[in-house]
Parts: C-alpha cells; sequence; structure tokens
C-alpha cells in the first residue's frame, strides 16, 4: 500500500499528506538539536507517543500539513505546513523543516516552499502568508528570499536560545507577488 501521495510534485521533492506511521521518523528529526534550534517548538521534547498522537491529529483534522518525500526515492525528508488558515483574511502563516540531515542546503526547502505557496495562493486562495525566522537562521532567510519573501519587520530580543537573545524577524508574501515572480 502506497505511504505517499503526490498531492503537489516538483522536480525534486513532493508533498504528501502526513502519515501517522512516520513518528519514530519524525520523533528523530525534532529532537535533533541541530534541526530543532531553528524551529519555534525547539524548547518542546518531544516523545514517541507524543509525536504519535500529534500526526494522528493532524493526519485527521489538519489539510494544510504535509511530509515533504523525495521524488525519485519517495523517501520521507520533512515537513511543511499552512498554519492559521482566515479564510475570511485570506492569510496563513507557514513552517517548514527539513528532518534529514543528508537533505539540507540541496534545494529541496526552497522546492518544498514553492509547491506549498503555489498552493496556498492558487488552491486555497489566500493573499497573505507569513513566516517567523529567528535571526540566526541565515539559510532559512535566504531560501525565503529566493522565493519570493520580504522582511516586513522583527520583534527583538524575543528568541532566547544558549543564554543569548535574538531577534525574531518576519517575512511575508502577497499572492501578486508570488504570481508575477513567476510568469
Ligand atoms: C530552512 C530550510 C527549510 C531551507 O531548506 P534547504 O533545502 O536547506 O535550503 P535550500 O538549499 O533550498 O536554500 C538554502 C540557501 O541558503 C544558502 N545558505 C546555506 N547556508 C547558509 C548560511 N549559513 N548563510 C547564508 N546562506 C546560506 C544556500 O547556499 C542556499 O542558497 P543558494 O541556492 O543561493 O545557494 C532547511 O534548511 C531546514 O529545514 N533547516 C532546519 C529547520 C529550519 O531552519 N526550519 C525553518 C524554520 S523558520
Amino acid at each position: 500500500m502506497a505511504r505517499y501521495f503526490k498531492k503537489m510534485v516538483g522536480t525534486k521533492c513532493y508533498l504528501s499528506p502526513v502519515n501517522p506511521d512516520d513518528f519514530e521518523k519524525y520523533t528523530e528529526w525534532l529532537n535533533d538539536p541541530e534541526i530543532s534550534q531553528n524551529l519555534l517548538v525547539n524548547d518542546k521534547i518531544f516523545s514517541l507517543l507524543k509525536e504519535k498522537e500529534i500526526l494522528e491529529d493532524m493526519a485527521k483534522n489538519n489539510d494544510t500539513t504535509f511530509t515533504i518525500v523525495d521524488v525519485n526515492t519517495d523517501k520521507p525528508l520533512g515537513n511543511c505546513s499552512l498554519n492559521n488558515v482566515d479564510n475570511i483574511n485570506q492569510t496563513a502563516t507557514l513552517g517548514i523543516f527539513i528532518g534529514d540531515k543528508e537533505y539540507l542546503s540541496k534545494g529541496y526547502g526552497t522546492e518544498a516552499m514553492e509547491l506549498l505557496l503555489d498552493y496556498g495562493f492558487n488552491a486555497l486562495n489566500l493573499q497573505n502568508i507569513m513566516l517567523e525566522v529567528f535571526d540566526y537562521n541565515k539559510r532559512a532567510i535566504k531560501a525565503y528570499e529566493k522565493v519570493g519573501c520580504k522582511v516586513i519587520g522583527k520583534r527583538r530580543q524575543a528568541k532566547f536560545f544558549n543564554n543569548k537573545r535574538y531577534d525574531i524577524i518576519f517575512m511575508d508574501i502577497l499572492k501578486d507577488e508570488f504570481l508575477n515572480i513567476r510568469e
């Protein structure tokens, strides 16, 4: 039986509905400091049981969370989601991580973002998608800029990490900006 489904397909990866059977993989990813230090949930501890429940809940109740899968091997490599979808104001926030470190800095994150934004703007008809990123996460900021996101402000010293304080950068992208860049 297939575990992943090609809901949005690129040249390197595709976005599939979350499969709760991946809870062991997700638990490994989310407890890896190299990955989690960049995530809003970095101070949380994810047990196997907790992650199983989270994925089951996502799979049942959340239509806008996806596992990122290698298009050539069907290997899951990360997760991305649109959150806080507001159909009246047509806004959402975006989150993404690559959990399998073999896939970092090889363009998979940028392509997954493209697929997710395409879904958000062209399928869900959103107008504005926003994200938060820690000031020290230069790779993510670069990837977000590559897909057309712009810095709209920063919340100063709002991130505590390794006994230091960092700014949280806010970035967003409009539907027209996304479509115009790709015409
Ligand atoms: C952020 C993330 C999704 C980006 O995906 P990715 O596949 O690793 O990134 P890409 O290869 O698509 O693009 C990264 C870009 O940043 C550049 N880069 C890498 N390290 C960098 C650094 N330290 N400083 C500046 N730029 C950097 C790369 O060269 C690349 O740009 P290029 O294509 O012009 O060469 C991924 O790195 C990730 O999941 N990291 C861990 C969790 C995380 O940070 N999530 C985001 C939370 S806001």
